[in-house]
């Protein structure tokens, strides 16, 4: 039988925000105040921002020591003849730490199948970076009674070899939750949460110490709840993290 506890070790959360194709230059005022407010309240988490990849150099020399940079996709390869990719290599140089791979909007708009995913995450951690590795189910599948069946197959085809609590953090973000304001409840949430945990045990060599993230509508209003759910070591959000105020109203959870 599935073992639904909570993993054993201590996990430092990990709350990221996903900035999506938002942000000009002078959004960077945003990543500074969020830089100051987890420097004034030091959180007991990671803090990280995935702005887009024009914005990553710019904000990791803003932000230095205090935040997190990430990328939120790369090309499978270092370099070469791929006009318009960028490599998990020119991420890492322009001071990114992590990189999402397989979000729902790259799987749905780009047609990126979970081996696309796996290849993605094995350039990250030929960067030695962290491979934010996205899955979760649609509203349909969901309806169909087939959620846990999607995650099994998403996260069987998406992690590659190699995945550790080192370099990699798995992302639940249902499909249907996103830019919603619809979210699962605590229980649907714990249930995938204990899913995902018992698959990376099983299958990964240090899967009791990896961060698994739930992502989809996560606010200041409903990021207690969310985040006191067991096996959810922080979030992924994308519109609270555009404006500091939000994002830090979700940050200071882990105050
Ligand atoms: P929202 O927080 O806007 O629902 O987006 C979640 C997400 O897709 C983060 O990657």
């Amino acid at each position: 039988m599935q073992n639904l506890g909570e993993a054993m070790t201590d996990i430092r959360p990990l709350v990221a925000g996903n900035w999506k194709m938002n942000g000009l230059k002078e959004a960077l005022r945003e990543a500074w105040a969020v830089a100051e407010g987890v420097a004034a309240k030091a959180p007991n988490a990671d803090v990280m921002l995935c702005p887009p990849a024009t914005m990553v150099a710019v904000m990791a020399e803003a932000t230095a020591e205090r935040l997190m940079i990430g990328g939120q996709d790369c090309h499978v390869a270092a370099s070469g003849a791929h006009t318009g990719d960028i490599s998990a290599e020119m991420l890492g140089d322009a001071g990114a730490a992590a990189i999402i791979v397989g979000h729902s909007e790259r799987r749905a708009d780009h047609g990126e199948r979970s081996q696309d995913v796996a290849a993605k995450a094995v350039a990250v951690h030929r960067c030695g970076m962290t491979a934010i590795i996205c899955v979760g189910e649609t509203a349909g599948e969901r309806a169909a009674g087939l959620t846990l069946k999607v995650i099994e197959r998403q996260l069987a085809g998406s992690l590659p070899d190699g995945v550790t609590a080192a370099n990699t953090v798995i992302a639940y973000e249902p499909v249907w939750a996103i830019g919603t304001g619809l979210t699962p409840t605590a229980g649907d949430v714990a249930n995938v949460h204990a899913f995902i945990r018992g698959y990376v045990r099983s299958n990964t060599t240090d899967g009791d110490g990896m961060r698994l993230l739930y992502g989809g509508s996560v606010k200041a209003a409903n990021a207690a709840e969310l985040m006191a759910v067991a096996n959810v070591n922080g979030a992924l959000v994308g519109g609270a993290s555009l404006k500091a105020d939000d994002f830090l109203g979700i940050i200071n959870v882990y105050v």
